[in-house]
């Protein structure tokens, strides 16, 4: 598997920019100094909670953040290429009929950006034939809502606004629903703590700051006693000296995202591992990366508020908060098995024939597939799929290779 699951550059026409061209966000690095000032060393949870999500400064809480080569700091599957949200609506559409069609079916996307992934699923069920379509009402979730008019206007703009739930602008409804949830690369940006193995036991990284005013790692007990459950629950022991991260933040998230799902199916697509392959010699020091204008650093302590931090996402933590909000495992999958599953001959034929489809086309979808399908970078990526209320002998044709947990 690779360590840059991320560093999937868009077609080269201009030189990348210089990751060093980023900087940093001066007043949020105060505001975090300050923190730490008064209150003393703060989890390494907490500085990627602002580091992130700081409202107007947070790497996602600056409107023009985003994937894509205008942002220049990564490229997701979805903004790849339609094909991508083509093939999770199959999937969708196959848990719908066995679900015996309901109508109004919901689909709740959470980290919706842009609208990469609504669009390619939405277009791919108009442009397959699929009834699911008319049956849709599609709702973003969208940690920063000053995204919420570019992902209306991409919608409108490829003659899907219709789609959208009159509610499009809350994450649930009142009523229960049936429908869908779908993610793609949100659980990787979820805060972790850093933990560290020591003879005497778990330590903790907290962050302070040095006499430069720079900031730092310090050991620590832990700070709460989840970190050493998680690590037990799963049976992970950390020699001396071993890093890893334990993302506490999945509950609330998963519980949030499926509050109101009565019934349906929910699909999270991520840079994931196995606890076995995420601990032990061969991360010593875990899994977290920055991410710059294309660029893999790994200090996660440079451009404030400008570098995106994620970290491989645990199969195992998620599979239990799955469990422990109510949902069932239904399968689980690579992006390239999906993609293949999900008949990419024939999604392919479909884009290719739409009316004004061209050479280009044609060219831009070959590069994107190999990039989708690539085993050691995005074709590596899982598909984990749960369900509420689903019949218990459901069977989706689109994961027939599941391996079930
Ligand atoms: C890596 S981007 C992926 C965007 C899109 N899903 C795609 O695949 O192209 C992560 C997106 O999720 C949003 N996001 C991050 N954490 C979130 C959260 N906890 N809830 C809702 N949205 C979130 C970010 O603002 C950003 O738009």
């Amino acid at each position: 598997m690779t360590d840059q699951p991320y560093l999937v550059p868009a077609i080269v026409r201009d030189p990348l920019p210089d990751p060093e061209s980023v900087g940093e966000d001066a007043d949020l690095v105060a505001a975090i100094r300050n923190e730490i000032t008064e209150r003393g060393p703060i989890t390494f949870a907490r500085f990627m909670e602002r580091a992130l999500y700081e409202p107007g400064h947070g790497y996602y809480r600056r409107p023009e953040t985003g994937p894509g080569r205008a942002c220049a700091d990564f490229l997701t599957a979805p903004e790849a290429h339609p094909i991508f949200g083509a093939a999770i609506g199959l999937l969708v559409a196959e848990a719908w009929a066995a679900m015996g069609s309901p109508a109004p079916f919901r689909i709740l996307e959470s980290g919706a950006g842009t609208g990469a992934l609504a669009a390619g699923l939405l277009a791919g069920l108009r442009d397959t034939g699929s009834p699911l379509f008319d049956a849709v009402r599609y709702v973003p979730d969208e940690v920063e809502a000053s995204r919420l008019p570019a992902f209306r206007a991409r919608l409108t703009a490829e003659g899907l606004a219709d789609r959208l739930a009159e509610d499009a602008g809350a994450a649930g409804a009142d009523a229960p629903w049936a429908g869908a949830v779908a993610a793609n690369e949100v659980l990787d940006a979820l805060p972790v703590h850093r933990v560290i193995g020591r003879p005497g036991g778990l330590r903790e990284l907290l962050v302070t700051v040095n006499e430069d005013g720079a900031f730092i790692h310090v050991e620590a007990e832990p700070t709460t006693p989840a970190l050493a459950a998680a690590l037990e629950a799963e049976d992970v022991h950390l020699a001396d000296g071993e890093i890893t991260e334990v993302c506490l933040g999945i509950d609330a998230w998963l519980g949030r995202v499926t509050a109101g799902l009565a019934r349906g199916l929910v699909v999270l697509v991520d840079y994931a591992a196995e606890p076995a392959s995420l601990h032990g010699a061969a991360r010593p020091a875990g899994t977290l990366r920055a991410f710059a204008r294309h660029a893999v650093g790994g200090d996660p302590f440079r451009h404030v508020g400008r570098q995106d931090l994620t970290a491989t996402v645990d199969l195992a933590a998620v599979r239990a908060s799955a469990a422990r909000c109510g949902l069932d495992p239904v399968g689980e999958t690579t992006q390239a098995e999906l993609l293949a599953r999900a008949g990419t001959t024939a999604l392919t034929t479909t884009y290719l024939h739409r009316p004004g489809a061209g050479l280009e086309d044609a060219i831009a979808l070959r590069s994107a597939l190999v990039r989708l399908l690539d085993p050691r970078g995005m074709g590596a990526f899982r598909v984990l799929v749960f369900g509420r209320g689903l019949p218990p002998d459901l069977r989706l044709p689109v994961l027939d290779r599941v391996t079930r947990p």
